[in-house]
């Protein structure tokens, strides 16, 4: 089994979310939760951003006691020198340096061209190497900038001392099979791949993020970058939760984490309510709905043996049980299993009594509750 280092981005790329910005405490708080969690790599700003973000970096870099604290730069000298100082008291600190690569980075945001774009990324992990032996380089806009291109540059920078290769689909355009031939691409192909880690960094805009992230890793590379609850700008990023979860339920990839998944779900609340940002209820593995059951077919189904319609123990994800909610499309095994549970043991002819009365106000009421429950035994007339 090998291990995939995750990198949690939650507190820099999530935090751009509209609307999502964090203060300095609930920061810390984050922090310390990621910490528990047990993710390999915490970015923690964007130092040169703000005083705000600076002084948010030192304090997690003073806080955190297993991870690596990772501050955000681009590849301008004094980005990465602020980035060092906001990281100095960090036990394991890690810089994350880089530029555009891809042909409209290269020639519309840079107005540049490619041999000038290779020096300056060169120059920026040569500077932050002066700081830290852990440098992480990003080829911004990876997914669309041109493979052979893409090559060249890892070498260079892998020759000026950088540790982990990050891969950014920025904009989420890629399909999985092209990103994970990508990172094939690289590690067939860039001399001097064994010495850095390759990392999957993909956005969400067309739904893949997670995908991606899971196609890179079949093909060679060992780092995710990712979220908690998938938040990030427009469509968001990778969600930790569910790369952390298929590695787990797929033991045949022989990948796993480190990850303490009965802390996922506690992790996705303080975030959605720290961040005023609701979690989808049919969000996979953290969503309302994740562990819950509403037709009479898969009711049944999991009241006999829950593994029927479920993949993943929910306590493995920190959630107490499933649920069995009770509609007008639920059927009698339900009824049956709800009435239990709040002391009501019914017999076959009681059952099929208490169900019609429960489906004439389940047709005039969205849910029922165990509230609503022993009235209607009560007018079942036993
Ligand atoms: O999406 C991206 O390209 C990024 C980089 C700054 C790492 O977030
Ligand atoms: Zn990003």
């Amino acid at each position: 089994m090998e291990f995939v280092e995750i990198f949690d981005t939650t507190l820099r790329d999530g935090e751009q979310v509209p609307g999502c910005k964090l203060d300095s405490k609930t920061k810390l708080e984050i922090a310390e939760k990621l910490d528990q969690l047990g993710v390999d790599v915490l970015e923690a700003g964007f130092p040169i951003s703000s005083p705000g973000d600076f002084k948010s970096v030192e304090n997690i870099s003073k806080l955190v006691k297993n991870a690596r604290v990772c501050g955000l730069t681009r590849a301008v000298k004094k980005d990465i020198d602020v980035a060092a100082e906001a990281l100095k008291s960090a036990r394991r600190p890690r810089i994350h340096t880089g530029i555009g690569t891809s042909e409209s980075h290269i020639r519309y945001k840079f107005n540049s061209t490619p041999e000038k774009i290779i020096e300056r990324a060169v120059a920026a992990v040569s500077h932050a190497k002066k700081y830290v032996d852990d440098v992480e380089f990003y080829a911004e806009d990876a997914g669309r900038t041109e493979n052979i291109f893409l090559a060249r540059i890892c070498e260079e920078v892998i020759k000026a001392g950088a540790t982990v290769l990050n891969i950014p689909d920025t904009t989420g355009y890629c399909l999985p099979e092209e990103y994970g031939q990508k990172i094939k691409f690289l590690k067939d192909n860039v001399v001097g791949i064994h010495k850095a880690i390759l990392s999957c960094h993909c956005h969400n805009d067309l739904g893949l993020a997670t995908a991606n992230s899971i196609s890179g890793v079949q093909n060679g590379a060992r780092q995710i970058e990712c979220t908690i609850n998938g938040i990030g700008e427009r469509a968001g990023n990778t969600s930790l939760e569910e790369v952390v979860m298929i590695l787990r339920q797929h033991p045949y990839l022989n990948l796993d984490t480190k990850i303490n998944s009965q802390k996922l779900y506690e992790t996705s609340q303080l975030v959605s309510y720290s961040m005023a940002m609701p979690v989808q209820p049919n969000k996979a593995i953290v969503g309302a709905n994740a562990f819950a059951h509403s037709s009479g077919i898969h009711q049944d189904g999991v009241i006999k043996k829950r593994e029927t319609y479920e993949i993943i123990d929910p306590k493995d994800v920190g959630v107490t049980e499933s649920s069995i909610i009770l509609t007008a499309r639920s059927g009698r095994a339900a009824l049956a299993y709800r009435a239990k549970k709040i002391g009501y043991e019914l017999d076959k002819l009681q059952l099929d009594k208490v169900y019609e009365q429960f489906l004439i106000t389940a047709d005039r009421q969205k849910e029922i509750s165990d509230k609503d429950l022993p009235k209607i035994i009560e007018d079942s007339n036993l």
